[in-house]
Order: C-alpha cells, then sequence, then structure tokens
C-alpha cells in the first residue's frame, strides 16, 4: 500500500486526478470505477478541466459507478446517475452509453444486481478504482457487517450513513432506505484501487482501514490485501493513523 499525504483537500484531488489522467492517456479505451460523495468533486473537477484545457480524450473510456438509491430514477436529482452527469460525464467528452450505473427503479432489484455483476464481468475488472470511505468505513454502500459481500446487492442503509446523506436531500425522511451496491469483488478486482479520503472526520475510517485488522466491520480494512492500492489524504484524515 502506498499512501500519500498531502496538505488539504485540493491537493488531495490533483494527486488523484493525476493518476487518472494519466491511465486516460496511457490507455484511451480503460475502464474507470468511479465512486459518488463529496470526496470525489475535486477530483471531477480537476479531470473536467484537463479535458477542456489539456485535450484529456475521454471519448473511448468507460465508467462502471459503484451504487445508486433504490427507489430513484436516474432523472431524480439526487440519484447517483444525475449525480454523475451533473458533476463529471455531462463536461467532458465521454460517451454517455460507455457509463454504466445501477437502475435505482428495478423492478426486480435482485435481477438488477446479477446484471451489474455480469456487466463487470464483461470488462473483466476496471483498470483503476477510485473509492472514498465513510465515517463508519464503509466503501461503495458496503456497511460494516459480519461477512464481506462479494457480490453487487441491496443494501440497507445504516443509521450512520443515511445521516451522512441526509444534507443532500430536504429532509431525513426522503433519504432512500435501501441502495444497490457494487460488493468487495467486484471493487477489489480492480487493478489499481485509489483511496481518497479527507477531514478529521474520516480520520479514524482511515486509521481502521489502512492499520487495523482487516475485518468486515470495517469495510475499508480489505484493501490492506489489495496488490496496488494509492491511499491519498490530507493531514486531517492522517492523524489518528499514528495510534496504529
Ligand atoms: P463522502 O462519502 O465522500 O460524501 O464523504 C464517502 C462515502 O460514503 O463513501
Amino acid at each position: 500500500m502506498k499512501i500519500l499525504v498531502v496538505a488539504d483537500e485540493n491537493e488531495m484531488s490533483v494527486e488523484a486526478s493525476r493518476l487518472i489522467g494519466a491511465l486516460v492517456r496511457t490507455k484511451p479505451n480503460a475502464v474507470l470505477g468511479l465512486p459518488t460523495g463529496s470526496t470525489p468533486l475535486g477530483t471531477y473537477r480537476e479531470l473536467i478541466r484537463m479535458c477542456y484545457e489539456e485535450n484529456l480524450d475521454f471519448s473511448r473510456i468507460h465508467t462502471i459507478n459503484l451504487d445508486e438509491y433504490v427507489g430513484l430514477s436516474g432523472d431524480h436529482p439526487q440519484s447517483y446517475r444525475a449525480f454523475m452527469k451533473n458533476n463529471f460525464f455531462d463536461h467532458i467528452n465521454i460517451d454517455q452509453s460507455n457509463t454504466h450505473v445501477p437502475n435505482g427503479l428495478a423492478e426486480n432489484v435482485e435481477e438488477e444486481c446479477r446484471r451489474y455483476d455480469d456487466l463487470l464481468r464483461h470488462y473483466g475488472c476496471t483498470d483503476l478504482q477510485l473509492i472514498g470511505i465513510g465515517q463508519n468505513g464503509h466503501i461503495a454502500f458496503n456497511e460494516p457487517a459480519d461477512a464481506f459481500t462479494p457480490e453487487t446487492h441491496l443494501v440497507t442503509l445504516t443509521e450512520s450513513t443515511i445521516n451522512a446523506n441526509q444534507r443532500f436531500f430536504d429532509n431525513r425522511e426522503e433519504v432512500p432506505r435501501t441502495a444497490i451496491s457494487m460488493g468487495m469483488r467486484g471493487i477489489m478486482s480492480t487493478k489499481h484501487l485509489i483511496l481518497i479520503a479527507s477531514g478529521e472526520g474520516k480520520a479514524d475510517a482511515v486509521a481502521k482501514s489502512c492499520f487495523g485488522p482487516v475485518t468486515p466491520e470495517v469495510p475499508g480494512s480489505l484493501i490492506q490485501l489489495h496488490p496496488c492500492v494509492t491511499v491519498i489524504v490530507d493531514e486531517a484524515a492522517m492523524s489518528l493513523s499514528g495510534f496504529y
């Protein structure tokens, strides 16, 4: 595991976008695994700038997102499909038909999960998987549990995650209680895993994920077993790691 400690969130975004940009230039048809959330916003902004100012070409890039809320259509402003369009896809020269997000409105969620795993199998694996981390150590919507779930699956969000995501909705009641999430196999099968985190609120999750025991109670801890991981964190997010 390579850990890059940077001064702040901005530097974290610049470093992450540099790695992604280098892959897009060297493998123009790369498959990128992408997250939503506040953490990757700066990375997406920087990649958009690189597309405009440095001719970073996404025309042959494919993307696979980690998760989607159940019950929200891709047009719903808080859906992760809409998030990706508004914050990234609509601003780069990507072919939107090459972008994949689980269908939150699928009539049969089980079938949608299998379809997503088939899609992952079709691509083989992602060339790069960018992930954030929840304060409780979740990655994608793989919440703390008794066992790791390998496949794409239906998850019931924890109170901590509902509270954290409430800020995007008008009120707590509107936050969906379930989601479709890529499982740990899809995430871990990537060639290069990049975890980004900033701020004190993530310090405990970062410390446990990078230096604690590997346990499904801290889903992020599984990244310790990946052969090619880059963790890019600011000093605040690294502040509790000295205790391990
Ligand atoms: P955040 O979420 O980037 O909005 O903090 C990260 C996550 O929950 O994975």
